[in-house]
Parts: C-alpha cells; structure tokens; sequence
C-alpha cells in the first residue's frame, strides 16, 4: 500500500496544481529535486569535471538503480537523453535488407513510426501493422501468425501515449521468443507506471524516459540492451564514450551498453534518475501499479457521470491515462480552460497516433494521467472543471 501522505509531504507540487498530466511529465518528489540542485551547485562550486569525479558513486549507481527496476544487469544499460534517443540508438544499430519485415502494432509512437518509415524506406524493408484484437490490445495470435523468416525485428509499445493501453507485452515476449526474433519494447509511459522486468516479458531491448512515470529529471532517458546482443549492434553513432581511439588509427567499440551513450552527459541529471528510480523501488512498483489503476478506475467512474463525456480508451489492461472527449467543446480548449483552475491535463492529436487515432477515428482528445500521488480532490477537481464548461 502506498502511505499516500507521505507520498504527497514528498511532493511539493500537489500544494500547486492537480496534476493529471503524469503520462507528460510528473511532479518530482523532492528527493529527486534536491538531488539535481545539490549536485548543480557543487558543479556551480568546484567545476563540472571535478563534481563528475568526486560524485562518481553517485552516477554510477544510477544504472544499478535501472538494473534493479528492469531485472537487468548494469552492463546492459545506457543512460542517454530521452526514450526517443534511446530507441532510435538501437533500432538504426539493426541492419534490413530488402524482402525484411518489421512488426509493430497500432499503439506505435509517432517517433519510433517515422523512424521506420525511414529506415524501410531507405533499406527496402517492410513495415507490417499487427492489427489489434477485440479488447483493443495487440493481437497476439495474429503476431504469431504473421512471423516468418522474413521478420528481423518486432517493435511494441508497452503503453501507449495516447490511450490508457496495457499490451500484453509477456505474451508478445513469449511469441518472439519462440520465434528467435528480437523484440524492441518501448517502455517509456510504463516504466515506473507498472512492473517492466525484462526476463518476464523476454524483450530484447527496452527504451525508458526519466520524467514520466519514474518522476525523474526532464533530459534523461535509458536503454536496456540484452547481453547476448550487444556486441552483434554497432551504434549509428560512436565517439570517446562509445569506443576508444586506438594507436594505429583505429578504434574499438566498447562492450558494454554505454557504447549507445554520448560523451557530454547531463550528469545533474543522471544521479536525479537514480535517486527517483531508488524512490520508486522503496514505495514498491506493485504498490504504485495496484494504486495507479485504483485512481484511474475512480476517474473513469467519474467522468462517465458526467455529460457528453465520451471515453476512449481500450484494452484487457488499462493503466494510468485516461482519454476523453466532451461534446461541443474542442480538446485544447478544455485543456487551457482547466489549467486556469489548476488543472493539468494535455491534448492529444491523431499525428502523435496515426494508426491507433486514425482506425478508430479520433482527430483529438483529452488526455489525463493519474500518478499514485493524486487524490480524490484531485479528479474531483478534474471533474468539477468539465461540469463548469460552458
Ligand atoms: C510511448 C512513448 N514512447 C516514446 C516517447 C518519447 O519519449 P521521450 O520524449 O523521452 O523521448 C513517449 C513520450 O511521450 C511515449 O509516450
């Protein structure tokens, strides 16, 4: 169970705004702020290169922390600017041919679709679109159905932005498993959200995002890469963090997953990671899930009460965000309407989900995200804001 008031004591932000905008970005406990101002000061002290050395143990352990999160080890992760870079780093690590096949479903991510497209379109490789089952999840059958020689890679988005989504990313894991294909799992909104343990799902590489549902630092982000794999991907990029430039001329490539990082790092940034990742791991990722399907279960109740509030969202599993439109009023609207009482919500337009909006004919909603750290007040808030529309 979460103790709620000290989850709420530890967050300075509930005292400002009802914060329902966590699948954007969450309000940080203050740990996690201290920790970045704190350690911005002593670079502000005694310089930057010296505060990297002195505070060593600190960043280091920022990627013990994920390993701990993920049930990964140390060697396989990265820590680098965002989930974006961290996926895109070992997608274009992956060589197509054409006559390849690339999987990924409905709930795909306007950045990961646009980099396969690229990638497809410069390689000859294909880009098939796993439909959706009956619930609105991946299709798992038809996952399986479709795999063949021909697949190098299946992408899925564990949660989606745009819709409180959980795919079944174990049974996807299972099928890719089976299959011998590496499985490239986007667990940007789901990492801190719910459990994500790389061996249960049985990815092979996995992206996360710091300021979501981990409440870490904007500007920071990691990559899981599995063992076994990482020497087989040579990063589209390299520099002196990646790889050492060697006597002769040449170079050679780390083996561990730092060779996706860059040499210039957000170090402030990197040891305020670890610290959240430690929160996270204290209250217990199945007290933050049980609490954060608990909360938006409630909204969900509330909001079909309210009228012309229709809900969006579609899944077995449903997590933290909840999709909505009202009628006769316009998404951004509402949005700028509820933030002038204190209301956090965020917009979300078909281009950030063509093939999930698109289907089912959504051209925007109302997207609000619930974190364990809300309360009653706060979605009553919420709700009490739509009432007022006018
Ligand atoms: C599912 C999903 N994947 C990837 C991203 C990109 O994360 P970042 O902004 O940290 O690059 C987001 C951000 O909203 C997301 O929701």
């Amino acid at each position: 169970m979460i103790d709620l008031d000290r989850a709420r004591a530890d967050t300075p932000g509930v005292h400002h705004v009802a914060h329902l905008n966590n699948a954007g970005s969450a309000l940080p406990p203050r740990q996690v702020h201290r920790a970045v101002v704190d350690y911005l000061t002593r670079e502000a002290e005694i310089g930057g290169y010296e505060t990297a050395n002195e505070r060593r143990d600190d960043w280091e352990h920022t990627y013990d922390a994920l390993a701990q999160l993920l049930n990964a080890s140390r060697e396989e992760i990265a820590v680098v600017e965002n989930a974006t870079r961290a996926w895109d780093m070992a997608f274009y690590s992956f060589r197509f041919q054409p006559g390849d096949r690339i999987l990924t479903g409905q709930a795909e991510y306007a950045s990961n679709w646009i980099a396969l497209k690229q990638v497809a379109d410069r390689t000859g490789a294909r880009i098939d679109v796993v439909p959706d089952d009956e619930h609105g999840q991946i299709d798992v059958a038809a996952l399986e159905a479709a795999i063949d020689d021909q697949v190098k890679l299946v992408s899925l988005v564990h949660v989606p932005t745009q819709s409180g989504l959980v795919n079944p990313a174990e049974a996807v894991g299972k099928v890719t498993r089976a299959a011998g294909v590496p499985l490239l799992l986007d667990a940007c909104q789901s990492a801190g959200q719910l459990p994500v343990d790389v061996e249960a799902i049985g990815c092979d590489v996995l992206s996360g995002t710091g300021r979501k549902f981990l409440r870490g630092p904007r500007g920071t982000g990691f990559l899981y890469l599995r063992r076994s794999l990482i020497e087989q991907l040579e990063p589209p990029f390299l520099d002196m963090r990646a790889a050492d430039w060697l006597d002769d001329g040449s170079y050679r490539i780390r083996p561990d997953a730092r060779r996706f990082e860059n040499w210039e790092t957000y170090y402030a940034g990197k040891v305020g990671l670890g610290v959240a990742v430690d929160y996270a791991l204290e209250l217990g990722i199945d007290a933050i899930w049980a609490r954060i399907q608990e909360l938006a279960t409630q909204l969900r109740a509330k909001l079909q009460e309210v009228d012309g509030v229709t809900l969006l969202d579609r899944g077995a599993v449903l997590g933290a965000t909840v999709t909505f439109t009202v009628d006769g009023h316009e998404p951004a609207a509402i949005r700028d309407f509820l933030a002038a009482r204190g209301v956090n919500v965020s917009v979300m337009d078909r281009s950030s989900a063509q093939l999930d909006y698109g289907a089912r004919g959504i051209e925007t909603a109302v997207r609000s995200s619930v974190h364990y750290y809300n309360n009653e007040n706060d979605l009553d808030r919420l709700v009490e804001g739509l009432k007022a529309l006018r």
